[in-house]
């Protein structure tokens, strides 16, 4: 399926006003290429489908990290979720005030939780009671008093892939029930904490509104029965997990899931949160690829492309699909089924199989689409390749937003000792 703002002119790709020929011309492939207008317009869709309720929205870091991509979101009035002091890092700066920033994930380190307190972020979400004594114990020696949301588990299947499911009973993510309302209960030997939100993230790329109309019941219930015990809860962190289209799901949009989620909460007074990644950045971003050979064998085609696994993961580890789009349209009816396969040593190295597409042939570039959320970020040096470069895209202008790595980045911080 076409994104609005990448779009064919005169047969070739283009990204808002800009030829992604162009642009592969001047910078070479493969690499990844961002829309600021579709980018912005997602954070906006969501902002106005909710602005009778004033949510936060903090997009997830993890989807992409790129510090213009961060920029563009915080300048429109984003929050940023971290789940890394790295990320933390890129969220300052990037410019994102410290009353915007959430910070989720079960494994915190010491430095990390006193740069985050030291900054003054917004929220911590907690994901077991050891980490909940670890931040009390830094604070306290800190002398500063620290916000915390309690991520709990519902128990609900969000429908999604088994790797990206966090919300069921057996996941590693959250804490029971049972146990959180211990922890409320026991909120005076938190001394400096402020135990004052609930946080809950089903999964990602769930596409129906139901999982999560079924978890937000769920924790509207268990926040009842803490209000009855005399807890208030100012802050309602409702997670990310909002699913696009990659080929033909139907997800909700953003108004029908707020019509959906909105009459849950009215007559409340929480703060909402949202950490959506992948609903704001999934459709912006596309990765460019070269075609170096065609391989026909008895039992298939291939097309090699310069780009691999490496740089686009998502294919390999999930068995996701990308639209495959030419950068230049052929004129030709008659159309060849391809597997678009990387230059990796491992048969799990493709971006697309079996895929109808005008024949192709070396020098072709192609595009995989809806490679905006979870591309870059999960990109890797694996065998010995620089990561790509990334490119935005705003109206009839583009730049460089990061470079290419090079040769000396691959070995930057190795130290052959003289004893080897
Ligand atoms: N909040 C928390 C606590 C999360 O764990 C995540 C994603 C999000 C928010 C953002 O979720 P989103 O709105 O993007 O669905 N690498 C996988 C996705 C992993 C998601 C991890 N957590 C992929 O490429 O599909």
């Amino acid at each position: 399926m076409m994104m609005h703002d990448f779009h064919y002119r005169k047969g070739t790709l283009h990204c808002e006003g800009v030829s992604v020929l162009k642009i592969a011309e001047q910078v070479g492939t493969p690499f990844y290429l961002y829309s600021h207008k579709t980018l912005t317009e997602h954070y906006l869709k969501l902002e106005q489908a909710f602005q009778s309720a004033r949510p936060l929205i903090c997009f997830s870091v993890k989807a992409n990290s790129s510090l213009a991509v961060l920029r563009a979101l915080v300048k429109k009035g984003s929050g940023l979720d971290v789940v890394s002091g790295g990320e933390l890092y890129r969220a300052k700066k990037a410019g994102c005030p410290a009353s915007r920033i959430v910070y989720a994930g079960v494994g915190k380190t010491d430095s990390e939780i006193t740069e985050a307190i030291q900054f003054g972020i917004l929220l911590f979400n907690v994901e077991s009671i050891p980490e909940l004594e670890r931040i009390n114990t830094i604070a306290q020696r800190l002398s500063k008093r620290t916000r915390v949301s309690i991520r709990i588990n519902p128990g609900v299947d969000p429908h999604t892939h088994d790797h990206i499911a966090t919300g069921k009973a057996e996941s590693k993510f959250g804490i029971d029930l049972q146990t959180a309302r211990r922890i409320f209960r026991n909120a005076a030997h938190y001394s400096s904490v402020s135990l004052c939100g609930i946080h809950v993230h089903i999964g990602s790329q769930i596409v129906q509104g139901e999982p999560f109309v079924q978890a937000f019941e769920k924790v509207l219930l268990f926040v009842d029965h803490l209000e009855a015990e005399g807890v208030k809860i100012q802050f309602l962190n409702l997670g990310g997990g909002l699913g696009i289209i990659y080929s033909d799901e139907r997800p909700q949009t953003a108004s029908e899931f707020a019509s959906k989620i909105l009459p849950l909460f009215r007559s409340r007074s929480f703060r909402l949160i949202f950490e959506p990644g992948r609903f704001i950045a999934g459709n912006s971003g596309i990765f460019v690829t070269k075609v170096l050979f065609v391989k026909e064998t008895p039992a298939k085609n291939f097309a090699i492309v310069d780009g691999g696994m490496n740089d686009l993961i998502r294919p390999a580890l999930y068995g996701s699909f990308h639209d495959l789009w030419p950068v230049m349209k052929k004129n030709q009816s008659q159309k060849f089924s391809y597997d678009v396969v990387g230059p990796i040593c491992e048969s799990g190295d493709f971006l697309a199989k079996n895929r109808k597409i005008s024949k192709l042939k070396t020098d072709d570039l192609l595009a995989l689409a809806s490679a905006g959320a979870y591309g870059f970020t999960m990109s890797s040096n694996y065998n010995a390749r620089p990561r790509v470069p990334e490119v935005l895209v705003r109206g009839r202008k583009f730049s460089v937003i990061r470079e290419r790595e090079k040769r000396t980045d691959l070995i930057r911080g190795e130290h052959v000792p003289s004893w080897v």
